[in-house]
């Protein structure tokens, strides 16, 4: 591991495996079979014996943020653009097991053919982003930018950490996806639609405001003025129709709160401690975080800014831990960083675990299927309509 790499400590809010976490918004907290203790000692040997039995049959995703047990088990690793074209560039695995979250789930079940099936190894690996936006309210706001007069000059673009329902409300309306790799590309696109960033079109923004306002100010030349916070649980969102009418950007009020945590504080300070250091945060941080980094990009991107750096070179990064650590470990010669000293894990990415990627791939071997993500047909096809819109997106 990179000398420099101090292990940030816990967090007041640190949320632990279950703990702190609203049971309410997850997608299921129970296992419905006998999960593998932690401590078994051929809990590693199990992995492989189930992973060599399954062969083909199967193809393992996992996301950066995955702990470094379950990425042992990988085929490959990626942002949750790359994993979404790796699940839909299988069409012979009978099995994609997607070690990531629920929205990402919920994408590779969309994209792969009916006889394939996407397993989540645990249910509970939600995104609390996501959760932020529910699809009875987003067709309420809709509902507010109809009244307003706005909604037939309005198209909206959906992060990908957001339900299938959001996704299929997206395809409805004429919008796209995007994920933090490609944000740029879809705005532009989208502008386009309604006569490009100078006329008085608008995008609707779910449910991420500050990947939304980052991709809309830095890199569309739109200011922060331009920008408006619809907030689901004020009357009316919060906003004025006149504010409405004015805006080029309605931004959904989520956030991510592992990114959130990242200050310009702690910008300052390692500027202050390690002269020359490069600053790589990831878009979901707050606009002022992101303003005051040198580089910013999605969890591939950070991946790929490592792999392309100087030996000796000096790296602070805002993104989840697990990938921090794992980069510090793959690059000693690089001073690698941890943004924050006190900062909280992804608590439901780190519910996927080897006990339960072990129990997901013994019951395929047994013949059982567990943790299926099924989305409804009428969903799964207007989201699809949203996905591949985004997939068609020029250059990405
Ligand atoms: P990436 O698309 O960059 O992998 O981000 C997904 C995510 O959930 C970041 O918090
Ligand atoms: Fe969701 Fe944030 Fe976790 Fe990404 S890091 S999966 S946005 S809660």
């Amino acid at each position: 591991m990179s000398a420099t790499f101090t292990e940030p400590t816990a967090s007041p809010l640190l949320h632990l495996l279950g703990q702190g976490v609203d049971l309410a918004s997850e997608r299921g907290v129970e296992c419905t079979g006998e999960l593998p203790s932690p401590s078994d000692p051929t809990l590693v040997e199990r992995a492989r014996a189930a992973r060599e039995a399954l062969g083909d049959r199967a193809f393992v995703l996992g996301h950066h943020y995955q702990r470094d047990e379950v990425i042992a088990f990988a085929d490959v690793t990626g942002d949750s653009f790359k994993l979404a074209r790796e699940a839909a560039a299988r069409p012979d695995a009978e099995f994609i097991i997607f070690c990531g979250v629920h929205f990402m789930a919920e994408s590779a079940d969309i994209l792969t053919s009916d006889a394939q099936r996407v397993i989540l190894p645990d249910l509970a690996a939600g995104c609390s982003m996501a959760d932020m936006a529910r699809i009875n309210q987003v067709d309420e706001a809709w509902d507010v930018l109809v009244e307003a007069g706005v909604a037939d000059r309005t198209v909206p673009v959906t992060y990908m950490n957001s339900s299938a329902a959001i996704k299929a409300f997206t395809g409805r309306h004429g919008g796209t996806v995007c994920t933090s790799s490609n944000a740029q590309v879809a705005l532009r696109w989208a502008f386009d639609q309604v006569g490009g960033t100078h006329g008085d079109g608008k995008v609707f923004f779910l449910p991420d405001q500050h990947l939304g306002r980052n991709t809309a100010v830095r890199e569309l030349g739109l200011s922060l003025e331009d920008c408006v916070v619809f907030d689901p649980r004020r009357p009316g969102g919060g906003v004025s129709a006149e504010e409405l009418r004015r805006a080029r950007m309605i931004l959904w009020r989520g956030h991510c709160s592992v990114h959130g945590r990242f200050s310009v504080r702690n910008v300052e300070e390692i500027r202050a401690k390690v002269p020359g250091v490069n600053v790589l945060v990831h878009p979901e941080c707050t606009h002022d975080v992101v303003s005051a980094a040198d580089l910013v990009g999605s969890t591939e991107f950070i991946v790929r800014a490592l792999e392309a750096s100087e030996p000796g070179s000096a790296w602070a990064i805002g993104t989840e831990l697990n990938l921090v650590r794992r980069l510090a470990h793959r690059f000693p010669d690089r001073q690698v960083h941890y943004l924050d000293s006190t900062v909280c894990i992804c608590s439901t990415m780190n519910r996927i675990d080897l006990p339960h990627l072990v129990w997901a791939m013994e019951s395929l071997v047994a013949g059982r299927v567990p943790n299926q993500i099924v989305v409804d047909a009428d969903d799964a096809h207007w989201a699809r309509v949203a996905l591949d819109q985004m997939l068609a997106l020029p250059g990405i």
